[in-house]
């Protein structure tokens, strides 16, 4: 299957896929990486494993709509199978969602439906929670809330910080992002109806 993954930040998530994606028998491939902030420290990592890149910086485009159709083409290029969104930082309208119906995923830092939106290891914490974790799933129209695909655990330990907790987090993300593209894209796991 063909993958672009859609980045606004430091891009580590797409690290990750990209070098799971270079195993052998992996059963996708990274064909482009697609920014919406010129200034992502992602861009030049993509570039770094020879990765296509595009940035479309939303300030360049004098609305959402005129941005996000930007997006849509630059995307058409590629030509994915399926979208890995990984830090991408935007909301992505309903008929952008409607084109890639059930083709597109994201991770998201909590164990949904716990927490979506930002902040979350400060919301956990603040709740005392002993647990936290990530979530790989399917986007829907609504934020963060579209069918699960994997999820990883872990503890929240006396004296973390968002900080301390986002690292340990980072590590699952990392290992479940990979495991959760290969699941969808040898059609392991489809998008419930
Ligand atoms: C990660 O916590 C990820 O869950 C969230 O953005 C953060 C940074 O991701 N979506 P990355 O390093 O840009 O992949």
């Amino acid at each position: 299957a063909r993958v672009v993954v859609m980045i606004s930040g430091s891009g580590s998530n797409m690290v990750a896929l990209a070098k799971a994606a270079a195993e052998p028998g992996f059963p996708a491939e990274i064909v482009g990486v697609i920014s919406d902030k010129r200034a992502a420290g992602g861009l030049a990592k993509a570039e770094a494993v020879g990765l296509p890149t595009a940035a479309l910086e939303r300030r360049d485009f004098d609305s959402k709509a005129a941005h996000e159709a930007a997006v849509l083409e630059t995307l058409e290029r590629f030509a994915p199978d399926l979208i890995c969104l990984a830090g991408y930082m935007r909301l992505l309208s309903g008929a952008f969602i409607q084109r890639y119906e059930g083709r597109i995923l994201n991770i998201h830092p909590s164990l949904l439906p716990l927490y979506p939106g930002l902040h979350t290891h400060a919301r956990a914490i603040e709740a005392g929670e002993a647990e936290a974790g990530c979530t790989v799933h399917f986007v829907t129209e609504g934020m963060d809330e579209g069918p699960a695909i994997l999820q990883a655990r872990v503890p929240v330990l006396p004296g973390d910080t968002p900080e301390t907790l986002a690292a340990r987090v980072l590590v699952e993300e990392h290992r479940i992002y990979p495991k959760a593209l290969a699941l969808v894209a040898e059609g392991a796991v489809r998008m419930p109806r």
